[in-house]
């Protein structure tokens, strides 16, 4: 399929528009923040509990499939029919431009979510189906193959419909579509996103329409663009960061109700809490079920230690001792908030350390700019923000350091991004370092809590002034 043969192009590039809500793990929002006045001091949670952007920046970084040896759980609609799987691309009996164009892409290959999701989507009469597994375990692919196999080409007309909760998630997806239609000329796609201005009335000749709710919702009904009764299929992508937005949730069911009880519908998430859920029940009726566990992240490879410091001039001293003692391969600093972070980064530097700094207030590409360098190499240590804790995946650091402690909104131990964050050393059987810098009873507590949580081993004391003991450690 040539670049131009895509009917759309994108007229205005406008940045995401920052959400004034902020919400953290749930559906929640529990407190209101807007970006400008949000102060240096502020605890850095936004990044951090903004799902699509942390969803974009995985996708930018991310190179290849993220292995996961898990079982796949299928729950069948009627648990009689025969459970197809396919262990290659072949068995799916695609068009042979489109076969070609996934080899094209590199994929040799179906995934693990793959191998059971595409039977099922490509099936004969159509099945709906929900499937949840974590990022990186080509969902996208998946939908976005099934797509392109789902349209007819003689039909001018939309086809498949697929929503997904941001301007920049939207692209990405439809630029998969793009890749992997490469020799399928006759199939063409529209964007459905701010900026791409459509004359109300006509109707699009596109197949698939790839956009964001309020767009396609628009596209839909005030400019009747698309006959919702001529869709066939329709999907669902990031379910999960979908329903944090309010706004999205309501416009993506009324989208849903526009469409046929004929129509197929898919459903993708990386988790699966009671909300979404909810949600995936509420639009997709008679599902086929498939969830992929996340692999465990194994500490038993991983030491972890507290040590006593008072401020955070101390803790900077503690911080070089154990640097000075062990041989890092490279290191994860977390901070509290960012005016901790860039003043131990210009600290560091002053040392004469390679750092490089991740805060929420750089923009998505920044922030993939600086994990791709950090990833490469450039630079040994990374100073962060929440921000940068959770779904990044740098194989090669060694030593990580809670500068501060994890904590929620409440002040209490989260055990969750401890477990995220020191999950990033000592992977693949690698050994690995954490340390947390206590500064005050409050977070000797802290350590203690995430110590009770069961999983989470034993976190033992360390004075990193004591050359001996230092000596004794070696990564
Ligand atoms: N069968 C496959 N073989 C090799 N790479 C794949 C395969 N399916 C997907 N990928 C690649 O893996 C990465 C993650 O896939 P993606 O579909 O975006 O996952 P998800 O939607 O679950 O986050 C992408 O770089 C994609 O090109
Ligand atoms: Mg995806």
């Amino acid at each position: 399929m040539s670049k131009d043969s895509w009917a759309v192009a994108v007229d205005v590039q406008e940045a995401t528009t920052p959400s004034i809500q902020v919400s953290f793990r749930g559906d929640t929002p529990r407190k209101l923040i807007s970006y400008p006045t949000l102060a240096n001091e502020t605890p850095d949670f936004r990044a951090g509990g903004d799902l699509a952007e942390q969803s974009l920046v995985n996708k930018l970084i991310r190179r290849a499939l993220v292995r996961n040896r898990n079982e796949v759980e299928v729950l069948q609609r009627d648990p009689r029919s025969p459970l197809y799987s396919v262990k290659s691309f072949e068995e799916l009996r695609l068009t042979p431009e489109l076969l070609r164009g996934v080899y094209n892409m590199g994929f040799n290959r179906p995934s693990r979510i793959q191998e059971n999701a595409l039977p099922m989507m490509l099936a004969q009469p159509p099945q709906n189906l929900i499937a949840q597994s974590q990022s990186g375990t080509g969902k996208t692919a998946a939908f976005s193959l099934a797509m392109l196999s789902h349209v007819n080409t003689e039909n001018k007309w939309t086809q498949c419909l697929c929503i997904s909760p941001t301007y920049e998630l939207a692209l990405q997806i439809g630029q998969v579509i793009e890749q992997m239609g490469t020799f399928c000329p006759d199939v063409k796609l529209a964007y459905g996103i701010r900026g791409n201005r459509m004359n109300r009335g006509i109707k699009l000749q596109e197949q698939i329409v790839i956009g964001t709710p309020g767009t396609v919702l628009d596209w839909c009904t005030k400019y009747k663009l698309i006959d919702p009764n001529k869709i066939t299929m329709f999907v669902l992508d990031e379910a999960d960061v979908m329903i944090a937005t309010q706004g999205h949730r309501d416009q993506s069911i009324r989208i849903h109700r526009q469409l046929t009880k004929d129509c197929q519908m898919l459903l993708f998430s990386a988790t699966f809490e009671e909300s979404v859920w909810r949600f995936a029940e509420q639009v997709v009726p008679d599902p086929n079920i498939i969830k992929l566990k996340r692999e465990e992240e194994t500490l038993d490879t991983i030491k972890q230690f507290y040590v006593i410091c008072n401020e955070k001039e101390d803790k900077f001293a503690s911080l070089c001792n154990l640097y000075g003692s062990l041989t890092i391969a490279q290191a994860m600093i977390f901070c509290h908030t960012r005016k901790m972070a860039s003043w131990l980064a210009s600290k560091l530097i002053t040392e004469g350390h390679q750092v490089a700094l991740l805060s929420g207030e750089m923009e998505v590409a920044q922030r993939a700019a600086v994990i791709e360098r950090f990833k490469n190499g450039k630079e040994k240590v990374l100073v962060t923000t929440n921000v940068c804790s959770r779904g990044i995946d740098v194989e090669q650091v060694s030593l990580v350091v809670n500068f501060d402690l994890p904590v929620n909104m409440e002040g209490m131990a989260d055990n969750e991004t401890y477990l995220h964050r020191i999950g990033r050393t000592g992977r693949f059987g690698r050994r690995g370092f954490a340390v947390n810098m206590v500064d005050s009873d409050c977070s000797m507590d802290i350590v203690k809590a995430i110590e009770h949580h069961s999983v989470y081993r034993k976190i033992s004391k360390l004075d990193t002034s004591n050359l001996e003991e230092m000596e004794k450690l070696s990564i």
